[in-house]
């Protein structure tokens, strides 16, 4: 098996620590290694580094790079995309790069992780991961699914149908819903996000890109240098809207292990460690009769007092101060950034 880590999104919604030149999956939330090295380290039970492949944007070099010291990738293992064109086309270019340099085969499984989430305990994920690829070597596009708990609008929601393997057949593919959609879904309970992971053969999906994505099948089929210099051309497109939601071979695995997106802050006071005042406290903080706040400071010391529900994020240059639930609003403070110019 291969592993291919997608690592060039370039997500705001942490902001104003995560930016367009420091995504989510380079951020180290706590004392603890990036999302993108735990993301390798996650699967390095199963995968040998000599086997794992970063997809990112050129941008971003500096920081995969030092970040991948440390889990024994090579250089060689990071494909550079030239620009942004979402997950479809660094899918296919990553597939493209297995075969040609790391020898894969038709039947090789690849499975594909994002690099920007929490996943725990790994005993448990390996396991997962392991069922889905078996899977995969039954022609099949594999995701791992979670079960939903709240109508979120940013996942892509799989309509699941009989049993399958340790799986089930998946009855539809829907990419990010509208609200009252994603209302419907968590009411009927048949449905589960997907968590963004698939694994098939490298067979599998380039017969998926030919049949659902011509355009980007047909630059895949290019050697290796001819396709990366044609990177420009291809359709900006994830591989949820280019292959998941028209195809008829997805099968989906549940996904048993502890998966959080961390997309918000609120996610964010979720996953790190609390006080006995349930207060999560990261950088020079000095909380007076504080509950349930989160404070991360990076380089001034931050001083609540008598706050509850409160989530504090300090940086060099912004300081965002927000009523804990409603972060996601944070978006419209970039977009309110961007207007300005
Ligand atoms: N190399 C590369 N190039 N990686 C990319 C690109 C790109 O152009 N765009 C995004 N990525 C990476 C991100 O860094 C992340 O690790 C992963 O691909 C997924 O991209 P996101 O932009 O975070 O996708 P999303 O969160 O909106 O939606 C996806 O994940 C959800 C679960 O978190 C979808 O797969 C949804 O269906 C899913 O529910
Ligand atoms: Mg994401």
């Amino acid at each position: 098996m291969k592993l291919i880590i997608l690592a060039g999104g370039g997500g705001t919604r942490l902001f104003p620590l995560s930016r367009t030149c420091l995504p989510k999956q380079f951020l180290k939330l706590g004392d603890t290694d990036s999302l993108l090295t735990q993301t390798v380290k996650r699967f390095l039970p199963l995968v040998k580094p000599a086997d794992i492949v970063v997809v990112t944007n050129k941008e971003y070099i500096h920081h995969v790079k030092t970040e991948l010291a440390s889990c024994g990738v090579a250089e060689a293992h990071i494909l550079l995309e030239p620009v942004a064109r979402n997950t479809a086309p660094a899918i296919a270019l990553a597939v493209r790069f297995c075969q040609d340099r790391l020898g894969a085969s038709e039947e090789e499984v690849l499975f594909v992780s994002p690099a920007d989430h929490i996943i725990q305990p790994v005993d448990i994920f390996i396991k997962n991961v392991r069922q889905a690829a078996e899977l995969a070597g039954q022609n099949k596009i594999v995701t791992l699914g979670v079960k939903p708990n709240k109508p979120e609008t940013g996942y892509g929601y799989i309509q699941t149908g009989e049993p399958f393997a340790d799986g089930y057949q998946v009855e539809s593919f829907r990419e990010k819903p509208d609200r009252t959609t994603a209302e419907e879904y968590l009411a009927a309970g048949s449905y589960y996000w997907n968590s963004g992971m698939f694994a098939f053969t490298v067979a599998c999906i380039l017969d998926q890109f030919r049949r659902h994505s011509s355009e980007i099948a047909a630059i895949a089929a290019a050697p290796l240098d001819e396709f990366i210099n044609q990177f420009s051309t291809m359709p900006n497109i994830s591989i949820d809207y280019a292959v998941a939601e028209k195809s008829d071979q997805v099968v989906m695995v549940p996904l048993t292990a502890e998966w959080n997106d961390i997309g918000s802050w609120d996610a964010i006071y979720d996953v790190l460690p609390k006080d006995y005042a349930g207060n999560a406290l990261n950088g020079d903080c000095l909380p007076i009769d504080c509950a349930n706040t989160l404070m991360l400071g990076r380089n001034r010391l931050i001083a609540g007092i008598g706050l509850e529900d409160v989530l504090v994020v300090e940086t060099d240059d912004v300081i965002v101060v927000a009523k804990r639930g409603e972060s996601q609003k944070v978006k419209d403070v970039v977009a309110e950034l961007k207007a300005r110019g």
